[in-house]
């Protein structure tokens, strides 16, 4: 059967009836890619490649971006683009529409300036931070045979919140910063701009996004608690030194000053943040992104299991 390659939008309907049941873990319906791909102000037509059979219906897809605005106060990445999403239906694989979307996909990257393309980790909008080492073996064969290598394997891991218990040692150390006079707080209007300071200053990027979306939503009436902060000082001189953030149950980020680790800030944050995930009725937390030493460090006792592990790819374009 014929198949044709071109650049062209991908309605939400046709993105859900074919990536769907490709990407089951990341759910893509109609709404999830409406917002997470054509909301995305760097999305751009001319990355969105789409392979459609003689009857002119979608078989294949390749989502290529390059970043037209920066994202907030992070570094460039002017030299990079990004393919986050890349399928063909099963019934249409082995016969070279994978191989021509790849390349109509690193065309663009290249037509737009790139040398660098990658597999996926593109904040905010990406998927999954790489390739599923798992349920897309076949695909992370497949790229490692165009040229992509293997950069990080980073892990998604998920606690049940049913069992929580915070331990004892926790609870201490919060009475002890409580006595050096660091408190924890949900988000308020007093704190909005030593939490955005703190998240310009120690992680940039991403993270004042996520203050900022987060921040405006608990105004309009979300929880506060989806936002916590360690918190020094009082008035003008109200320092934040640490913060976390939840969304249904999605857990994180979370981060403490690099000044500041150590001390079990974090540990804390992480409890405080999984109590109000519990208390918000939900019954487990999940987050996509961490590496092995900081699993082994933070996460493990808490009950957080690995449940999927990524390969983020990078290639040179020629
Ligand atoms: C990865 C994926 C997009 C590849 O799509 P595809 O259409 O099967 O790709 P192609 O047909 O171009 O290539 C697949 C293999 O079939 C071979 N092939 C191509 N035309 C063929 C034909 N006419 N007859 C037999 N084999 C053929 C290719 O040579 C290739 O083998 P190779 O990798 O050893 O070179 C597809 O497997 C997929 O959707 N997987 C699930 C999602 C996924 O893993 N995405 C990537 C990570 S996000």
């Amino acid at each position: 059967m014929s198949v044709r390659i071109l650049a062209r939008n991908l309605l939400p309907k046709e993105a859900a009836e074919l990536l769907g049941p490709v990407f089951l873990a990341e759910a893509v319906t109609e709404a999830k890619f409406a917002r997470q791909v054509l909301l995305d102000p760097n999305y751009r037509t001319e990355g969105s490649i789409v392979a459609l059979d003689s009857g002119g219906e979608p078989v294949g897809f390749c989502l290529a971006i390059a970043r037209q605005v920066a994202l907030e106060n992070a570094p460039s990445d002017a030299d990079r683009g990004y393919i986050t999403l890349f399928a063909v239906r099963p019934s249409n694989r082995q016969q070279g529409t994978g191989s021509k979307l790849l390349e109509g996909a690193e065309d663009y990257l290249r037509g737009s300036g790139r040398t660098i393309s990658m597999i996926s980790p593109y904040a905010p909008g990406y998927f999954f931070p790489g390739v599923d080492v798992s349920q897309h073996a076949v695909g992370l064969d497949f790229l490692l045979r165009r040229g992509y290598e293997v950069t990080v394997r980073p892990l998604s891991m998920q606690t049940s919140l049913w069992a929580l218990r915070v331990p004892e040692w926790v609870i201490e150390r919060e009475k002890e910063h409580a006595s050096a006079g660091i408190r924890y707080e949900t988000f308020s209007p007093e704190i909005t701009l030593p939490l955005l300071r703190f998240a310009q200053t120690e992680f940039s990027g991403d993270w004042v996004r996520v203050v900022r979306e987060t921040g405006t939503r608990i105004l309009h009436g979300d929880r506060a608690d989806r936002l916590i902060a360690a918190v020094e000082g009082g008035g003008s001189e109200t320092r934040v030194i640490g913060f976390s953030h939840w969304e249904g149950e999605r857990f994180g980020p979370i981060g403490v000053a690099e000044g500041q680790r150590g001390k079990g800030i974090g540990q804390v944050l992480m409890y405080r943040t999984l109590r109000a995930q519990h208390s918000a009725g939900l019954r487990a937390a999940w987050f996509l992104w961490t590496d092995d030493r900081t699993a082994e460090r933070i996460y493990n006792e808490a009950g957080f299991r690995e449940i999927r592990r990524f390969a983020i790819l990078r290639k040179k374009l020629s």
